[in-house]
């Protein structure tokens, strides 16, 4: 069968076992940081439903995991203001937490997204992303485990995706004309 999304992409960036590295680099640091320990994996919908499936199954320790959808205001960047379009269920007080996301490129979901989350007082929080864009970059924001890095290019698959498509290819590439 033809696939009708690879027509789309111009080149592999990480293939199927290169994001499988990605994740068993990223499962065993969390592994040995958080061992005896009890996260909570705050994954934030929807891009990073692919990569927290894959990362929960390579972690060895006990675990939990719940979901979160946000968005930016745009235009309050400075006001700190978040759009909850879906919160969590479970009480973080107290708790460890890891927010799971795909890739972090601006930074300024996640700077949000963290004052809000330690208003409600964890025991800790750390940020976990499959993928890094540093060239993005405008809030004061880095992630605690990174799988890899990428240029200034606009990417899909994996999780990832353009106008809600191509969130089911099993590697990341690089958009044809991006
Ligand atoms: P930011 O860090 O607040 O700018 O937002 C990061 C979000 O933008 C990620 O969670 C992705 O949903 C999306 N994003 C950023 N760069 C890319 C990309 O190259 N491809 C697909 N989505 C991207
Ligand atoms: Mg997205």
């Amino acid at each position: 069968m033809i696939n009708e999304l690879e027509k789309d992409i111009d080149r592999v960036l990480f293939s199927e076992s290169d994001i499988k590295n990605m994740v068993k680099k990223v499962a065993a640091q969390i592994n040995e940081d958080y061992a005896g320990k009890k996260p909570l994996l705050v994954v934030l919908l929807k891009g990073s439903v692919i990569f927290a499936a894959d990362l929960m199954r390579s972690l060895i320790i006990d675990c939990e995991m719940d979901f979160m959808k946000v968005s930016s205001y745009s235009g309050t960047q400075s006001t700190g203001v978040i759009n909850v379009i879906s919160d969590l269920r479970t009480d973080i007080k107290g708790r460890h937490i890891i927010i799971i996301e795909d890739i972090i490129d601006t930074g300024s979901t996640l700077h949000k997204l963290v004052g809000l989350l330690q208003s409600r007082n964890p025991e800790s929080l750390k940020i976990c992303a499959l993928l890094d864009k540093p060239s993005g970059r405008k809030a004061d924001v880095y992630g605690d485990y990174i799988g890899g890095t990428v240029g200034n290019e606009f990417i899909v698959g994996y999780g990832l995706d353009y106008n809600e498509k191509f969130r089911n290819l099993p590697y990341i590439g690089v958009m044809r004309n991006s």
